[in-house]
């Protein structure tokens, strides 16, 4: 028995479950583990610093598995833009098959990978973007809720409403992200109308996640409590770990401060420290509230041969067994 939904068949993977982008976490190792747990993983392009390192990044991943693989292309609005154009090239010249856009609008980048049977997956956090992103042509959604690591939106909406009001509206493939970790998540959100979930925190906490030791045991210490939403004042909110650093940064904005006040605090270089050296306190690091619900470190193929079954068990078990023969009643 396997799980299949629009999702699996559009995307052609086996399970309904993604690893999305992330930050100097997505590299080559994860991505290739989630690819051979029947699962869809994401490579982050801009953890690598040139085009060309993006292009050495897929083949080491190709080395490690022949099933498909992604490249997530997160579109930041910033005044000094990486090589969009290149990285995309290099998505292209790669012979890579989907992609995760995320950030902002995917639609410049939608004609080039279209013409060359790229499928898009575009990550946004409100029904009006997701409907929009439905409008210019992508392949599938992946709408992120409240919960999520990394960047919530500003509207605070939470998966169990942000789901299914976005499934009445999608048509194509929908995918939710945002608090998953286990097969109880997997079944709420095909209940909810998605046709499968995206995890960011829980698939940082595995074995094959290349980051330290350190962070993966907080993780599986840390609650649902121990996060921050730094940035909140500036409009652009950013789910992180709970620590001497993002506390500081959310008190420097509480009282008035700008984004150049906080910039050294909330720098990429600081923040990489973390996951290389395992100093918890050097920087800003990415966690979801999702952390509440991991507890241990295990492979990609242990984790997801673990959500699909449990996924499975409660769909047939579970759920069916509450549901009583209408007939034997009237009968009685
Ligand atoms: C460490 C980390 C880094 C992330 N970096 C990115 C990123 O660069 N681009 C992106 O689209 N999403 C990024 N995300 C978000 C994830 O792809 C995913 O949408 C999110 O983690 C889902 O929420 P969850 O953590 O509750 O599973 C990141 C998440 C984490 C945990």
């Amino acid at each position: 028995m396997t799980i299949t939904t629009k999702f699996t068949e559009t995307f052609g993977v086996e399970h309904p479950v993604v690893q999305g982008g992330m930050q100097w976490v997505g590299r080559a190792e994860l991505v290739a583990a989630v690819a051979n747990a029947g699962a869809l993983g994401f490579i982050t392009a801009l953890t690598q610093p040139t085009p060309a390192d993006l292009a050495k990044e897929i083949a080491k991943c190709r080395e490690l598995t022949d099933k498909p693989f992604g490249v997530n292309l997160t579109i930041l609005p910033t005044i000094n833009p990486p090589p969009y154009d290149e990285y995309r090239q290099v998505i292209v010249d790669s012979g890579i098959k989907i992609v995760e856009t995320a950030g902002s609008n995917p639609a410049p980048h939608l004609p080039m990978f279209h013409e060359n049977g790229i499928k898009v997956l575009h990550k946004c956090t409100s029904v009006r973007h997701a409907v929009k992103a439905q409008n210019l042509g992508v392949d599938g959604i992946s709408i992120d809720g409240f919960e999520c690591a990394g960047h919530p939106g500003e509207d605070d909406i939470p998966g169990l409403v942000l789901i299914p009001a976005a499934s009445a509206k999608i048509e194509i493939p929908m995918i939710a992200s945002g608090g998953f970790a286990d097969g109880r998540g997997l079944v709420a959100a095909l209940a909810l109308g998605a046709d499968g979930i995206n995890m960011g925190s829980r698939f940082m906490c595995t074995v094959e996640s290349a980051i330290h030791q350190n962070v993966k045991e907080a993780i599986v210490a840390g609650t649902e409590l121990d996060t921050e939403l730094i940035f909140r004042p500036l409009r652009n909110t950013a789910r992180v770990a709970s620590n001497a650093v993002s506390r500081e940064v959310v008190e420097i904005l509480n009282r008035g401060g700008q984004f150049e006040d906080v910039k050294d605090l909330v720098a990429g270089k600081r923040g990489v420290k973390v996951y290389e050296v395992g100093d918890l306190d050097a920087g800003i690091w990415s966690v979801g509230t999702a952390m509440g619900l991991i507890n241990d470190i295990p492979t990609c193929g242990e984790l997801v041969a673990r959500i699909v079954g449990e996924a499975e068990e409660i769909i047939s078990e579970r759920l069916s067994g509450m549901l009583e023969d209408d007939e034997e009643e009237n009968v009685a």
